[in-house]
């Protein structure tokens, strides 16, 4: 291993600006020298692929912006002046729209992936909680960006949506008013959320920062959900071992990404959006986006539409409780043969919220989408309580380095032992 250096400037200059801003001195301890857990599997490389698609969003966002026009009369012909004679302007448009689903796919594994390991227990629990916010930030941003276009699906989208808050008592029909700046959704309405699609992603990119930061207080879970205990046998410099690890992680990422860019455009968002708003013409089914399907078959499952915009909420505000409710002391789901079980049902709960979400709201649909938003509150509020005390975990190993040895066989052991840079390959 190549140890955990310290940043030493070298010409007189850095040495001179390090006294006075030790910026180097904090990316290289963060991003060079770092401690990473060896055993770090190709899950870990989403966050970093969250980051770059953080990126990608705002930058393509940004030229886009340049060609856009946000008002009600104009917004639909400039998209489509966009797409026809914009150089690369076709290009722009389907990166950032298919974008916006690549980032929900990403931060969909890495929330799962934080779920199945346990990366959201003590103590990352602040962690995880911030990851919550730019996860409710995430879904407010993309809702008001889908409305940018001025299609059916955007006008007629934004109306359910806004529609929600007037199921609150008294105060609902005012803030519905105040949100639309207006009796219906208009181009006050169009305006106002042009300019807060602007903003939130440098909001999202604000409590990414705080995200990493405690990230990097607490250091980063890993498969075995056993912490560093020894750096030297546990860990390795994060570059160039999760550097390259990420970018590869990406790469194969972006290839998905370019797949549906270039092959499969308009896969992910819906025909009627090709269609001008027309308030006078309602669509025959209004679906969100792909995203938000688990969540609308939550909203749509309770016949009272007030108790439906909570239970919506509830399903998203679980989750800053998790840690809490989570009482099993043992963090990854590797030695939790239960949780396992329900780990993977819940998945596929939530799949099936998902299917539900795009189907019509009736007969079949709706009993199963009952019992399947009753079972989503149950694994968190009942079954993730009573596991962590009735259930029998498999012995936990001592450290990292004991469980990669385990894996690897005796030969690593032996690698380790010389402090060799890596393991061997698998017997
Ligand atoms: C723009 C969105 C996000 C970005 C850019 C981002 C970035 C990152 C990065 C760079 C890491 C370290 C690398 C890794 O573990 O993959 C990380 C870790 C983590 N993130 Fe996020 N994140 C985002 C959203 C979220 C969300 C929505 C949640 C949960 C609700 C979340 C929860 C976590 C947790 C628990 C960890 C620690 C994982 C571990 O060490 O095992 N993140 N995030």
């Amino acid at each position: 291993m190549s140890g955990h250096s310290t940043y030493v400037p070298k010409s007189p200059v850095m040495k001179w600006f390090e006294s006075r801003l030790p910026l180097f001195g904090l990316i290289h301890s963060s991003f060079v020298a770092y401690p990473t857990p060896r055993n770090l599997n190709y899950l870990w490389t989403f966050g970093g692929i969250l980051s770059f698609m953080l990126v990608a969003q705002i930058v393509t966002g940004i030229v886009l912006v340049m060609h856009y026009t946000p008002h009600a009369t104009m917004a639909f012909s400039s998209v489509e002046h966009i797409m026809r004679d914009v150089n690369y302007g076709w290009l722009l448009r389907y990166l950032h729209a298919n974008g916006a689903s690549m980032f929900f796919i990403a931060v969909y594994i890495h929330m799962f992936r934080g779920m199945y390991y346990g990366s959201y227990k003590a103590p990352r629990e602040v962690l995880w909680i911030l990851g919550v916010i730019i996860f409710l930030l995430m879904m407010a941003t993309a809702f008001m960006g889908y409305v940018l276009p001025w299609g059916q699906m955007s006008f007629w989208g934004a109306t359910v949506i806004t529609n929600l808050f007037s199921a609150l008592p008294i105060v609902g029909e005012p803030i519905v008013t105040w949100l639309w700046g207006g009796y219906s959704v208009d181009n006050p309405t169009l305006n106002r959320f042009f300019s807060l699609h602007y903003l939130l992603p440098f909001m999202i990119a604000g409590v990414v920062a705080l995200h990493v930061w405690a990230l990097h207080v607490v250091g980063q879970n890993n498969p075995t959900g056993v912490d560093i205990k020894n750096p030297a046998k546990d860990a390795v410099p994060f570059t160039p071992y999760a550097t390259v690890k990420d970018a590869f992680g990406l790469v194969c990422f972006l290839v998905v990404f370019a797949w549906f860019v270039f092959y499969v455009p308009n896969y992910l968002g819906h025909a009627d959006n090709y269609t001008e708003a027309n308030p006078a013409v309602t669509p025959a089914h209004i679906v969100p986006e792909w995203y938000f399907l688990p969540f609308y078959a939550i909203l749509r499952a309770i016949p009272n539409k007030l108790m439906g915009v909570i239970a919506m909420f509830s399903s998203i505000a679980v989750l800053v409780f998790l840690p809490w409710l989570d009482t099993s002391k043992v963090r990854s789901a590797v030695y939790r043969p239960l949780f396992k079980q329900f780990f993977w049902v819940f998945v596929a709960v939530c799949v099936g919220l998902g299917y539900l979400g795009a189907m019509p709201p009736e007969g079949g649909y709706v009993i199963a989408a009952r019992v399947l938003t009753a079972y989503y509150f149950i694994h968190f509020l009942v079954i993730l309580p009573l596991l962590g005390l009735f259930e029998t975990p498999r012995p936990v190993p001592a450290s990292i380095a004991d469980a990669v040895l385990a894996k690897h066989g005796g030969g690593a052991a032996a690698a380790v032992a010389m402090g060799a840079a890596s393991a061997p390959s698998k017997k």
